[in-house]
């Protein structure tokens, strides 16, 4: 899909004081509706927003935010696809590029509803901006986001036919490759102490997974008694997660109907691992990644390890 720069219609000014007329935002070639139509929805208020990139453990998050919302039923929860439970806010668009239709599984979803989206803050539903709405972040090392993707792209037939290395050369020949991502995750990160806001990454899911579901519980309101917290650990496990049939995005692979899907499938939850690109990448096409995403840190004043939160306790 031909990515172009998009105008958003207007900015969170109120959120974020930055010169947001340079602020480079990339969306696919004839979205410009679209992005109008998601700029001016309206939200109903016990509404829950997962926003993230992708590969960085949004459905893991989601499955959890899903439990904590729905009296965490684990067997209305494996009744269904997660993504039917849990509409991801452009999909419809994306596969379909059918305005009519775009939003209707957010608006059929029943509340108290869990929307996933990819957007950044800029070209999220300007009424979240008004700070009513929980919003939850999860940023992951971009390293194993890319890794991650490549996998990914594979199995939906994107990527089909090319190697990792092809396509992490085909990353690091943007010039500003990382600008994109540090400054969808910066945005975030310096809303975390908001109220309506749970900034986390991937990496503390990782570390501390009872940890992070108390923060979730107590930023949701929805207290979870020892019992609960067990089960939800076992669910919410890699191995669970990557056996559970509705948890490895087949709904949404079945909609894409790309001819090359599932020539090569690899698992949804596929490795789960921290630092997992170091196997996979070159030494060379790591330094070279790492001095991209350093300059475009820098130029956000803002470090990994603080977007990862990693001297947190
Ligand atoms: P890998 O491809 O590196 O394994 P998203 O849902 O944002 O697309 O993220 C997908 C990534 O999260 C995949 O990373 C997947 O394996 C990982 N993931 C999903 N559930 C997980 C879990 N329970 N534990 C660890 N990683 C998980």
């Amino acid at each position: 899909m031909e990515r172009v720069r998009v105008t958003p219609r207007s900015y969170p000014t109120n959120l974020i004081d930055k010169n947001w007329s340079q602020r480079i935002h990339m969306h696919g070639k004839d979205s410009e509706e679209f992005l109008n139509l998601v700029h001016d929805m309206q939200l109903r208020d016990d509404d829950v927003w997962i926003v993230t990139l992708p590969k960085c453990g949004t459905t893991w998050m989601q499955e959890l935010v899903w439990l904590l919302l729905n009296d965490i039923d684990f067997e209305a929860a494996l009744a269904k696809d997660q993504e039917l439970r849990s509409p991801f806010l452009e999909f419809d668009f994306g596969v379909h590029k059918d305005l009519e239709r775009s939003l209707r599984p957010v608006e059929e979803c029943k509340s108290p509803r869990l929307i996933k989206s990819h957007f950044p803050l800029a070209l999220l539903p300007s009424k979240l901006w008004e700070g009513k709405h929980k919003v939850i972040y999860v940023y992951r090392n971009p390293l194993d986001h890319w890794v991650s993707r490549y996998y990914h792209g594979v199995s939906f037939g994107f990527y089909y036919g090319k190697s990792l290395q092809q396509f992490f050369d085909g990353i690091l020949a943007s010039g500003d490759f990382a600008t994109e991502n540090i400054e969808h995750a910066h945005e975030f990160y310096q809303l975390r102490n908001e109220p309506w806001v749970f900034y986390t990454s991937f990496e503390r899911m990782k570390k501390d997974l009872r940890g992070v579901i108390n923060d979730v519980s107590r930023f949701l309101d929805k207290p979870v008694n020892d019992q609960q917290m067990e089960k939800l650990l076992k669910h919410l496990s890699f191995e669970e997660m990557k056996k559970n049939q509705t948890t490895n995005h087949l709904w949404e692979l079945a909609q894409v109907k790309h001819k090359d899907a599932g020539k090569e499938l690899h698992r949804f939850v596929r490795k789960g691992n921290v630092n997992g690109y170091k196997d996979e990448l070159q030494p060379e096409q790591i330094e070279r990644a790492n001095i991209g995403i350093q300059r475009a840190l820098e130029k956000n004043h803002v470090t990994m390890d603080e977007l990862l939160l990693s001297g947190d306790p």
